[in-house]
């Protein structure tokens, strides 16, 4: 086996954990987590081999680590550790959509000027390979759309509360305790974490930094019990749907609950389950179904990312963008 690369692994909450158990279940991978950076040492912790610390320096100022897991929920304290990384010579993993999707100028100004990569799978569509694939496979055909079910809890309350009568309140509270809402679950439930992915996934579509300022967005709290009996008795369900088009003029994005029918492809689609579907002109429409959200699917996703890291992989993006102001 290769001598192994060594991880500093920023973060050790619910998406880090997730990556640290999908990384024990391959040994044979040649990397290994070397130091852990989290914000308190006084909690209890598993993973008892592993080294922790509470200071950020001691993992990028360490020549020894040449791959930095940034997994923190504070977008301002990732963005500066994610710089410093870079500029440090290390490759970079990170789920962070609320940092990727309001920085992407910055992020398309990484992946044009560094030589180390910057990976973020994790940061769209929990376990789904839809960055990978928007990136790479898709790079030579032209995408039309992209449309689905972006945030996880969202999806998962308007589930429980159309399939099992459950409250707003009640569905939030098991969604978080599931480990799928984000420390402060206005940004699911309002759609600004699914308007972050969809930024991510139009900068990777289309080359171009969207202006977030012109998204439509529309929270799920303006969804009534009675709306939800209503679509129900129809036949109906409502769900929070991401679109993102393009036109020669522009990007448009929005975000809003939508009420539709059994053969709309996102209408089978329950729970913490995320789909996208891409629309292409040359190969059609491509939908892709899998967890959105949770500690093991989206610490999956960082997994795959490493893996590539491990392969040299690096995205196209940074070879056609262009900057919308
Ligand atoms: N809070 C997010 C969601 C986690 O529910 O989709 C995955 O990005």
């Amino acid at each position: 086996m290769k001598t192994p690369r060594k991880i500093g692994l920023f973060g050790f909450g619910t998406v880090g954990k997730g990556f640290y158990e999908n990384l024990k279940k391959h040994p044979h991978l040649p990397a290994i987590i070397s130091k852990v950076c989290v914000k308190r040492l006084d909690l209890p912790r598993i993973g008892h081999e592993l080294y922790f610390t509470n200071d950020p320096e001691e993992l990028l100022s360490d020549p020894e680590l040449d791959i930095i897991v940034e997994l923190i929920d504070d977008a301002e304290a990732a963005k500066i550790f994610v710089e410093k990384a870079l500029l440090a010579g290390k490759h970079v993993i990170s789920a962070n959509k609320k940092m990727i999707g309001e920085s992407l100028k910055e992020v398309s100004h990484w992946h044009y000027s560094f030589n180390h990569h910057f990976l973020y799978e994790a940061a769209v569509g929990g376990g789904i390979p839809i960055v990978h694939s928007v990136d790479g496979f898709f790079r030579d055909q032209e995408i039309t759309e992209i449309r689905g079910i972006l945030n996880g809890s969202s999806n998962y309350i308007l589930t429980q509360m159309q399939l099992n009568q459950w409250d707003f309140d009640k569905a939030l509270k098991e969604a978080q305790s599931k480990g799928f809402a984000e420390r402060n679950p206005i940004l699911d439930v309002s759609g600004i974490d699914a308007s972050y992915k969809l930024s991510i996934l139009a900068y990777h579509a289309f080359g171009e930094v969207p202006s977030m300022k012109s998204f439509e967005i529309e929270s799920i709290e303006s969804v009534t019990k009675e709306d939800i009996k209503k679509a129900k008795s129809k036949g109906r369900k409502i769900k929070l749907v991401a679109t993102l088009k393009k036109s020669d003029q522009e990007i448009i994005c929005t975000v809003k609950p939508e009420t539709i029918g059994p053969n709309d492809e996102l209408y089978s689609v329950d729970f913490e389950n995320n789909a996208i579907s891409v629309e292409t002109l040359i190969s059609g429409r491509h939908v892709f179904v899998g967890k959105g959200a949770g500690a093991l699917p989206t610490g999956s996703a960082v997994l795959e990312d490493l893996k590539r890291l491990l392969d040299g992989y690096s995205y196209q993006v940074s070879k056609r963008v262009k900057t919308v102001s």
